[in-house]
């Protein structure tokens, strides 16, 4: 079974976020499955693309309208470590760019992609046995693949769309309609939605099979999906809800390079311990205050613009230090600086991406705050878990299918809403807990415990795979 993931992101060579990390990682556990999965990315003027060998193996020409672009696909050449193979596809004009997304032009990115890749399978002579796409970058691709005349030649390969984060649907204009190779014209209506064309509605009515990131996420999106309810209750039959796996190897406190000390269940206070020292002298906090930390995107979905209020309410109340990490919405970033000012010794903020820097502070913080108000599955709390950090989570999406609060036998902090004042008082609860050191300190021995590795979702996957293959 050939199975080529099409993705804007791959770990460790674009992340900006968690797709980053599952097409970094479901492939390695498919292939232990006996699985060839393979990844196809662009070729993003990233550092890390720089510093690896590739190989060139295929040239083309894209049309977008009236323009071409000349592309190639180029193949990395050690991929031990990754533990799948990976195809870049480089369009120098459109794909050469150090972000991963935030471009006017970001539509011609994301199509252009699309359609290097199916000019390079037309030639390929591995040609996968499914296409798996992720979001809507990809979500094009099951509509080219079963509609344009061009690629009739893969119109029998099944396509399996992944949903991420249904907020983002890729919608441009009919305008733009000339960049897709020629289609049956009455069929027009499979790329439309809200009399736009929609890559993320696109995929969902012309994949074979459409999933979302935690079983949780697809029920909710019956009732809010951005706009794409009525079409996702239509399409019901077909969806089905896998949660989130994460990468063992790479997440894994006894080994990981990129924390201060290492440590297992046994060791888990010292090794902690070394961390959190580490966090508390580069950011000034207090050692012996518990340290509540958030880890992630500054967007409203994750409840962003909560946290400068609830820092500042939980700071006054509590006897805590608290860090904050990520980058997004600038004025969410400009107050949470500004209270820097008014909390000295207990509260900091690094505004940026930082990978090492998420995994010392997964090592080493006590709570990680998770206030989402959208959550199709999360990864964090997952991180946190392994790492023996308490997660305080709201009851949404994947975070209400992971976690299991204290209070009903499980391990961690849940609260109903999105909202200020829940968040204080989960941070109150996880005062109190802390206090408790014996306590505490079982309740983290415990989720080191959990699994959440891949080894289970990469499974069902295999099985919808196996079962679409037998359908061609
Ligand atoms: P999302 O994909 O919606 O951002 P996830 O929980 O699925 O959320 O995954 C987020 C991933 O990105 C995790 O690996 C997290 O550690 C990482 N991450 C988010 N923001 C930052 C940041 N500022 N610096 C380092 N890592 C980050
Ligand atoms: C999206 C979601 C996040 C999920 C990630 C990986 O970015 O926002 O909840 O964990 O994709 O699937």
């Amino acid at each position: 079974m050939r199975v080529l993931h099409t993705s804007f992101e791959c770990y460790p060579l674009a992340k900006v976020g968690g797709l980053g990390d599952v097409v970094g990682s479901l492939p390695k556990y498919l292939n232990q499955l006996g699985c060839t999965a393979d990844v196809v990315i662009p070729y993003h003027d990233t550092n890390h693309n720089k510093e690896q060998h590739h190989k060139t193996i295929f040239s083309g020409i894209v049309h977008l309208g009236n323009v071409n672009y000349n592309f190639s696909v180029k193949i990395l050449q050690s991929t031990e470590l990754l533990g799948f193979q990976v195809f870049l596809v480089d369009i120098p004009k459109l794909l050469h760019r150090s972000n991963v997304y935030g471009y006017s032009d970001d539509t011609e990115r994301f199509v252009s992609f699309q359609l290097a890749i199916l000019e390079w399978l037309l030639s390929y002579d591995q040609k996968p046995d499914i296409i798996h796409c992720h979001d809507h970058h990809t979500g094009l691709l099951p509509f080219l693949v079963s509609q344009a005349y061009k690629y009739k030649e893969l119109s029998n390969i099944p396509t399996v769309l992944t949903i991420h984060n249904a907020q983002y649907q890729g919608q441009f204009s009919y305008e733009k309609l000339n960049y897709l190779p020629e289609f049956d014209i009455q069929h027009i209506g499979l790329l439309d939605w809200d009399k736009c064309i929609n890559p993320l509605a696109a995929g969902i009515k012309c994949a074979w099979k459409v999933n979302t990131v935690s079983p949780g996420y697809m029920k909710e999106l019956q009732n809010q999906a951005n706009g794409l309810e009525g079409l996702l209750a239509h399409e019901n039959n077909k969806c089905v809800g896998i949660l989130n796996g994460i990468d063992h190897s790479i997440w894994n406190p006894e080994t990981d390079p990129m924390v201060i000390k290492n440590y297992t269940i046994d060791t888990l206070i010292s090794g902690r311990a070394a961390n959190k020292e580490w966090i508390c002298t580069r950011f000034n906090l207090d050692v012996k205050k518990p340290l509540f930390a958030f880890i992630g995107r500054m967007v409203y979905e994750k409840g962003a613009d909560l946290l400068p209020d609830i820092a500042r309410i939980a700071l006054e109340h509590n006897d805590i230090n608290i860090l904050i990490l990520g980058s997004g919405n600038p004025e969410v970033e400009t107050q949470l600086l500004q209270l820097k000012d008014f909390f000295h010794g207990r509260y900091n903020t690094f505004i940026g991406y930082d990978e090492k820097l998420s995994h010392i502070i997964y090592a080493g913080a006590d709570f990680l705050l998770m206030p989402s108000r959208v959550e199709p599955c999360g990864l964090n709390q997952m991180y946190a878990l392994r790492y023996g950090l308490i997660p305080i989570v709201r009851k949404i999406g994947g975070l209400k299918d992971t976690i299991i609060d204290i209070k009903d036998g499980g391990f961690g902090i849940c609260h109903e809403n999105a909202t200020i004042q829940e968040v204080c008082d989960a941070i109150t609860r996880g005062v109190a807990l802390y206090a408790d050191q014996k306590y505490y300190k079982e309740i983290q021995k415990k989720i080191m415990k959990i699994d959440n590795s891949w080894n289970t979702s990469a499974k069902k996957y295999l099985e919808e795979y196996e079962f679409l293959n037998q359908l061609k």
